[in-house]
């Protein structure tokens, strides 16, 4: 993460300028701004260690102090308003496409990607460039087909000129498969590169944060028909700094510009307010936006496919693809807690490198063994499992700020205390508060219990069922125990770069022995490594018994 200026940090709190809905949120605000305090002077020190390569806010120009959230989002938002996206022949020629689009202006950033044909991304230096571009672009003529005659800054390129270039450089924007990541970690000297070298595989990349904002950007042009101030926000993974490449985008249509903007009424005198329909509850005010906008999106949005409307869920919602970027997108209104859990997460991910490499680690870990999937069910979320991190990271004594010289011992033990805590955590007791940082008898009967921070009545594993937990908790003994063997410890690979056996974390994300587990058994209050022990003598007898009977 590249930091900018520590000055503009301190300007006037971004918080104060959100109009804050719920009763309480004042706490909230307070609970994340000393968050970001905490974030603030954790940085000084560990500026160095917290830079890594293609996280929101990489390329801010300003490299001497972290940014607030509010603004890296401000800035990608900004740099998406001025920016296209162009649907491009493969063999296209990069000089000559670069040469005509700046008859329109400065390009300031530009780059390829693959998806469904080759796509380019192009900032421009100001938006009067962007106009200038769109003027110039023609209607297509189709013989057989009617169009919808939606103007919008997604385009195609035209080359009519003959003669071959090579390729357009893409960039990736999907992550390795899992074998080749297996053997990449194999590779490495240490548990701790390995968790740094999943973090760099798997982590969005600069390139991939410009385009999800800029699908918002382009989404939002839709939602403007109806709401001309209105904004669509990324939140979730695609913001928070735990992304991985290919996670869905989750978006955020914020009509707050236009609600919050109340002017004052005067005291005497004659004034004027706008007549607005009125309805009995705001969910009801959030599914008839969806609704509307829901249906714009489907009829008129260019490369959006397969939009289904989810209006009675919880959280109400638009789900559709949007086939040139190849993103998985979920629209909502109204959704502000999650923005502020957003903007949690990302605060902590700053607090220190370590609590970002090992949410990868385990996220990984955790879809490699099913334990999280991309469908909604009665697993555990990414969410829940980011804030199951978070807890056990809170839990840490002496706390988790440490020298740089442990470092990279604490990174290793980390993961291996990660698996201990949750592998003996008295889950059918106890609940996870994050806003104390401690346990806490469970309010309600629900396998998992995690107390939702900021709407503290709910629980946000409320989905989880009893055998996901169990196959959680077995697979987090089993990585225990895995991570404790001596054979599984240090690289074994016997020279050559493709002999290397899978050991440390390319381990854990092999198939497991234990992840079929039914049922929970009662466990005894024993100490963490005895059970890791007894689990080990099973494991082994286990394996003894698979040898004799493969030999
Ligand atoms: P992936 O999409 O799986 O990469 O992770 P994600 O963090 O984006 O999760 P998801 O798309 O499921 O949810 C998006 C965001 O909504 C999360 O980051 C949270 O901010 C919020 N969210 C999801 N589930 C819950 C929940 O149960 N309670 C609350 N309060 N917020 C949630
Ligand atoms: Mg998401």
């Amino acid at each position: 993460m590249r930091f900018s200026s520590l000055a503009r940090t301190t300007m006037a709190s971004p918080f104060t300028v959100h109009r804050l809905h719920m009763r309480g949120r004042h706490r909230l605000v307070n609970c994340l701004n000393s968050v970001q305090r905490t974030f603030r002077r954790s940085a000084g020190t560990e500026r160095g260690a917290v830079q890594t390569e293609g996280t929101l806010g990489e390329d801010s120009g300003e490299k001497d102090g972290p940014k607030s959230f509010y603004e890296l989002m401000a800035d990608r938002q900004e740099q998406a308003e001025k920016s296209v996206l162009i649907s491009c022949q493969s063999r296209t020629s990069e000089k000559k496409f670069l040469n005509f689009l700046s008859k329109h202006g400065d390009i300031k950033k530009h780059f390829f990607y693959e998806s469904y044909g080759v796509y380019a991304v192009v900032e421009f230096a100001c938006r009067d460039n962007v106009v200038s571009l769109l003027e110039s672009a023609a209607i297509p003529s189709v013989s057989h087909e009617s169009m919808v005659p939606f103007k919008s800054r997604l385009l195609s390129l035209r080359n009519h000129s003959s003669g071959e270039s090579p390729s357009l450089p893409c960039q990736p924007q999907t992550t390795v498969p899992i074998n080749e990541l297996i053997q990449r970690l194999s590779r490495e000297e240490s548990v701790d590169e390995q968790i740094s070298s999943l973090t760099e595989a798997y982590q969005l990349r600069e390139e991939n944060s410009r385009l999800r904002f800029l699908v918002c950007s382009l989404l939002k042009d839709i939602a403007a028909a109806y709401f001309p101030e209105c904004t669509i926000k990324p939140f979730g993974s695609s913001v928070n700094g735990f992304g991985k490449l290919g996670c869905d985008l989750d978006m955020f249509l914020d009509l707050d510009t236009i609600s919050g903007k109340n002017l004052k009424t005067p005291k005497s005198g004659l004034s004027l307010e706008y007549q607005m329909k009125r309805t009995n509850s705001e969910r009801h005010v959030t599914q008839s936006i969806l609704s509307v906008i829901g249906e714009c999106v489907d009829h008129f949005g260019p490369g959006c496919v397969g939009v289904q409307k989810i209006l009675n869920a919880r959280c109400p919602l638009v789900r559709f693809a949007h086939q040139p970027s190849g993103f998985q997108c979920d629209l909502t209104a109204n959704n502000r807690v999650a923005m502020k859990s957003t903007e949690l997460l990302y605060l902590y991910g700053e607090l220190d490198p370590r609590v970002r490499s090992l949410v990868f680690t385990i996220r990984c870990w955790a879809r490699t063994h099913g334990i999280t999937s991309s469908i909604p069910g009665a697993w555990i979320s990414n969410f829940s499992l980011t804030v199951m991190v978070l807890f056990f990271l809170q839990k840490r004594s002496p706390p988790i700020i440490p020298t740089l010289d442990c470092l990279r011992d604490l990174a290793e033990q980390l993961l291996t205390d990660f698996f201990e805590f949750y592998a003996t955590f008295p889950f059918s007791r106890m609940s996870l508060n994050i806003r104390k940082g401690k346990e806490q008898n469970k309010p309600e009967v629900a396998p998992l219990h995690i107390q939702n921070p900021f709407e503290t009545s709910l629980n946000v594993s409320k989905n989880v069922n009893s055998s996901q937990l169990d196959r959680f908790v077995a697979l987090c003994q089993e990585s225990a125990w895995l991570l404790q063997q001596s054979e599984t410890r240090t690289p074994t690979g016997v020279g050559g770069k493709h002999t290397t056996k899978p050991w440390g974390l390319a381990t854990l994300l092999l198939p497991s022995q234990v992840a079929g587990v039914k049922g929970r058994k009662k466990r005894k209050p024993h100490h963490a490594s005895e059970r890791i022990k007894s689990l080990l003598e099973s494991l082994k007898s286990k394996n003894d018994g698979k040898k004799n009977s493969d030999s």
